[in-house]
């Protein structure tokens, strides 16, 4: 008897949790004005751990995390990188970089990094609305300026290559998601 109510409570457990990866999934979008109210460390800890539990291609793991909460290098990269001006009213950004020494150099696997940073940064935008957090990618690789402005401002060795900035903090905004679905994108191979 005790063991089916267990049997129960973990199917409507599981149910629920699947329920609640969607909810994030589907609510999930860029965020671009902030809360001036500092993102807590055991949020910011929680968004790192989702970052890193992504796939990486043969478990390299080439990502690094930059978490900025310096407000002088934030409003710097503001004022630096054109697409990224909201970083001057948030109170955190992470940078995702890419250690290219990790894995194997050869032509075929030498961008693997940006996949598996791409995937982490995923992740932590999903953790990031779950968490009632607000964020968004703004692109920093390939650019060559935005490369430069990013690893200048963090002192990164040349072969650490910051994929992209995500600004982070709480929404000012009751900011809605797209609805990007589009049955015409699908192709049935049968
Ligand atoms: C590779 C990449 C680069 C992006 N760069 C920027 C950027 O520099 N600045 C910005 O405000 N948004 C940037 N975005 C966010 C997109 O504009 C956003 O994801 C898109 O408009 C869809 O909106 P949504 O995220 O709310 O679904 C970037 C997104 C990706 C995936």
């Amino acid at each position: 008897m005790m063991f089916i109510f267990m049997l129960q409570t973990f199917q409507v457990m599981s149910q629920e949790t699947r329920q609640s990866v969607f909810t994030t999934i589907h609510q999930r979008k860029s965020v671009r004005q902030y809360q001036d109210k500092p993102v807590p460390k055991e949020k910011t800890d929680t968004l790192l751990r989702a970052a890193m539990a992504a796939p990486t291609a043969r478990n390299i793991q080439p990502w690094l995390f930059y978490v900025i909460t310096s407000r002088k290098i934030l409003d710097q990269l503001a004022e630096e990188l054109p697409y990224a001006k909201m970083l001057a009213q948030a109170p955190m950004a992470i940078v995702v970089a890419g250690d290219t020494k990790k894995g194997n150099p050869n032509e075929e696997q030498i961008h693997n990094w940006t996949l598996d940073c791409a995937a982490a940064t995923q992740n932590l935008l999903l953790a990031a609305e779950a968490l009632g957090l607000g964020a968004v990618w703004t692109g920093v690789y390939p650019y060559k300026e935005r490369i430069a402005a990013v690893s200048k401002a963090l002192g990164l060795p040349g072969h650490i290559i910051p994929l992209n900035i995500i600004p982070i903090g709480y929404p000012l905004l009751d900011d809605r998601p797209k609805d990007k679905w589009d049955p015409e994108k699908v192709k049935w191979v049968e």
